[in-house]
């Protein structure tokens, strides 16, 4: 069991690099299966275990995949089964794009239902129903999704909620349906519209990705391209709001700043400097914050992904701070951790009411799902004394090399393995 210690109370000096996005490489790499002809070359693919799982789950179907350093390569065209049904496909939430994927290329599919964090309830009819628009059968049984089509046809969709994941399973399936699909009241999350920019480079032809209504023309087969993935705009946020709470003076570099935008406003609400440059933003504060109010929403709105990771940073401004989080009904648990540390909150619902205080102090604690696990490292980092993080397998699951990007900043952070602990302990 490896866990990550902190000693806490170090400023933040320096800069560093951000690494291609979560959850585009984990739309990106199963969007390489509808590729028949040729390879697909990724560049700025994250070093992540989600990414790990899913080169495994390609491997399994029949793909030839390649990984250096940052690169994948992906050669789909041996890919002959459409069944996904390993572990690492209910260990992790992405895993439901081959769904999409697998039936857009094969027409079929049966993909084990997906896990991920527990944040909610985390249902997936709008992907099932915008399947169905398209003419697929799909029924769940044995825990597998179930999908068949004799063809695909273009279709209306009209989504009921604003869902990322919907958007792109049933963009994947669209892009081989006959004719005309219109999807709307799609996600705008800039992962969306890198996705939809692969799939075009690919051969697809997807037109209004970013916007509420996105336009996809059938076509026959997609084919192998290069493509880079987008940067991070979350881990980017967890650095800058990292530098935010410990104090400092960091450059945070390969970004898009107008990813950013809601995240700079916050930071800039709540006291912290923030200067803007081509693609880096440096974040500077010295001071303590001030209080803030938030409601997570769809992209442009302010990142469900970061709400944890801002709840750190009300926990220890001047005055009272709300956050209402209006896309996943359980993602406060985090604060029943943090409570050890010192934090002054009260859940009332959808609403986390947070009362600032002067300080933290360092205690065990267990990273309960990905950004609780990146809150819980930014809270130990700010937090008097030594913290304890378990359960980091959440953390390793989005954050690439994270202990080592943060100690080049001056943080006094590691990781420790109990094997190796006990190891030392009988020699
Ligand atoms: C994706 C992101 C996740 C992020 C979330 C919201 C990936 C791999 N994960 O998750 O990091 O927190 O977007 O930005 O990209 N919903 C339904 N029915 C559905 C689908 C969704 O009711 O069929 C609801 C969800 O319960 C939630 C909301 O829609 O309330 C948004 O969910 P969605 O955007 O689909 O999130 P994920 O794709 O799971």
């Amino acid at each position: 069991m490896e866990k990550i210690i902190i000693n806490g109370s170090n400023p933040l000096y320096g800069s560093v690099e951000i690494s291609g996005a979560k959850n585009a490489a984990v739309a990106v790499i199963p969007a390489a299966v509808m590729c028949s002809v040729g390879k697909c070359v990724i560049d700025n693919i994250p070093n992540i275990e989600d990414v790990n799982k899913l080169i495994r789950i390609l491997n399994t179907l029949g793909a030839r995949v390649t990984k250096v350093n940052n690169t994948l390569i992906i050669d789909s065209s041996s890919v002959k089964s459409h069944v996904a049904n390993s572990d690492d496909v209910h260990n992790m939430r992405a895993s439901y794009y081959l769904i999409g994927a697998l039936l857009a290329r094969f027409k079929k599919a049966v993909v084990d239902l997906p896990g991920g964090c527990s944040i909610g309830d985390r249902p997936i009819d709008q992907h099932i129903k915008g399947l169905e628009k398209l003419g697929a059968n799909i029924k769940i049984e044995h825990g597998s999704v179930i999908a068949e089509a004799d063809k695909l046809i273009g279709n209306n969709i009209f989504f009921d909620v604003v869902s990322v994941g919907a958007t792109i399973n049933v963009m994947f399936a669209a892009c081989f349906a006959e004719g005309v699909t219109v999807l709307e009241n799609v996600a705008k999350e800039p992962h969306v519209v890198d996705v939809a920019n692969f799939l075009n480079l690919m051969g697809a032809n997807i037109k209004g990705a970013g916007t509420d209504v996105i336009k996809i023309t059938g076509v026959k087969k997609l084919k192998g391209c290069s493509y880079s993935i987008i940067p991070d705009q979350i881990e980017a946020s967890t650095y800058m709001m990292a530098v935010a709470a410990c104090k400092g003076d960091v450059l945070v570099k390969n970004i898009i700043p107008k990813h950013l935008e809601s995240v700079s406003a916050k930071l800039i609400e709540m006291g912290v400097t923030i200067y803007e440059y081509d693609d880096s933003i440096r974040v500077k504060n010295n001071k303590r914050l001030r209080e803030v109010n938030i409601k997570t929403a769809p992209y442009p709105g302010f990142p469900t992904d970061v709400q944890q990771i801002i709840g750190v940073l009300m926990s220890i401004s001047k005055g009272t701070s709300v956050i209402s989080e209006s896309i996943f009904e359980n993602r406060f648990k985090y604060f029943d951790e943090l409570k050890k540390m010192g934090v002054n909150v009260k859940i009332e619902g959808r609403a986390a009411i947070i009362n600032g205080v002067e300080r933290l102090t360092g205690c065990k604690l267990k990273a309960t799902d990905l950004r609780a696990g990146a809150a819980m490292i930014i809270a130990g980092l700010v937090a008097e004394g030594e913290t304890e993080i378990t359960s980091i397998e959440h953390i390793d699951r989005g954050y690439p090399d994270i202990e080592s990007k943060l100690r080049k900043l001056g943080a006094n952070i590691y990781r420790e393995c109990e094997d190796i602990k006990e190891f030392k302990n009988i020699i």
